[in-house]
């Protein structure tokens, strides 16, 4: 047959609200569907439109997506559902091949199909959804820890809960939709998951390696940040110093002994985000409703 020059270019468009572990799956999958994957990041205004106000902002949103591998072009401000003029510039302009989306419905408000015309043009293909975790289930969790400190507002939870359900019912991994509310994921990454999402190689022979670690708790633009800057200063008081200081310490440190060791190193965190900006964010949101 004849040989295909040009690289299959699928296209991928999301919210990427809260940006999980289902939605890194999404994006794995539809680049295993082509050469190059570019996604569109749905505009503030357009969620809002659609499903309610994004608890992450769109310049957040793009840092995440940005930083997923799979991910070789972002088109920031994406439209919520594929017009025929978007279809056009996506065939024409970016040269698509094909438009992906996980096999869940994505209705519009008035019903209809949000991808009934890539369809129609026969350039549409699915993913399999990740089970076990979306937006309104990471939204239930918080609203849970939230309410499990404070007296417990459970209209404001039903609110949000409504908000945050676009339309999925939040579901473990096994399919089975979860009773009396919210609760802790029963998901355990099978290997083969892990296999996936890591590429296989290891450090090359001149590597600098470097260890950081956190809770990575509701993965966020920070963390992406922080994970990305390089050049961090070399300590200013040598080992011995700094030993000096450790020892002296009667609260025990987390990182004594990397300390010690002289192989530390702090960086300024570059974005100012914490998981708890997000579940304020979450919380202040539910007084405006
Ligand atoms: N997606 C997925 N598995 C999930 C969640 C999302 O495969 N658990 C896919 C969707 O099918 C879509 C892409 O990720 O193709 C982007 O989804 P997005 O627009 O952000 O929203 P939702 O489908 O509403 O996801 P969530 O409820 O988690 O916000």
């Amino acid at each position: 047959g004849r040989r295909r020059k040009r690289p299959i270019r699928v296209y991928m468009d999301g919210c990427f609200d809260m940006m999980h572990y289902g939605h890194c799956n999404a994006l794995r999958q539809a680049r295993a569907l082509g050469d190059e994957l570019v996604v569109g990041v749905v505009s503030d205004e357009e969620i809002t439109e659609n499903k309610g106000p994004p608890v992450t902002p769109i310049n957040e949103r793009l840092i995440m997506v940005g930083a997923i591998k799979w991910v070789d072009e972002v088109i920031p401000d994406a439209p919520y559902a594929i017009n025929e003029e978007f279809m056009y510039k996506l065939f024409n302009e970016y040269n698509i091949d094909y438009i992906i989306h996980g096999d869940d419905p994505c209705l519009l408000p008035d019903g209809t199909d949000a991808y009934a015309l890539a369809k129609k043009a026969g350039r549409y293909k699915q993913i399999k959804r990740t089970e076990g975790v979306s937006s309104t289930d990471i939204v239930g969790r918080m609203l849970l820890c939230v309410r499990e400190r404070s007296s417990g507002d459970h209209h404001a939870h039903s609110s949000l809960q409504r908000q945050f359900s676009h339309g999925h019912t939040p579901r473990f991994d096994d399919g089975r939709p979860p009773h009396g509310g919210t609760r802790v994921s029963h998901f355990l990454p099978t290997s083969r998951r892990i296999v996936q999402f890591s590429n296989g190689k290891g450090p090359g022979p001149d590597a600098r390696i470097i260890y950081i670690d956190g809770a990575f708790d509701l993965f966020h633009a920070g963390h992406v940040e922080v994970c990305s800057t390089r050049g961090a200063h070399r300590p200013i008081m040598n080992l011995h110093e700094r030993s000096l200081s450790v020892l002296a310490c009667e609260k025990s440190n987390p990182y004594a002994v990397p300390l010690s060791m002289g192989i530390l190193q702090t960086i300024k965190s570059p974005l100012d985000i914490t998981t708890s900006t997000i579940i304020k964010r979450i919380v202040a949101n539910h007084e405006a409703y």
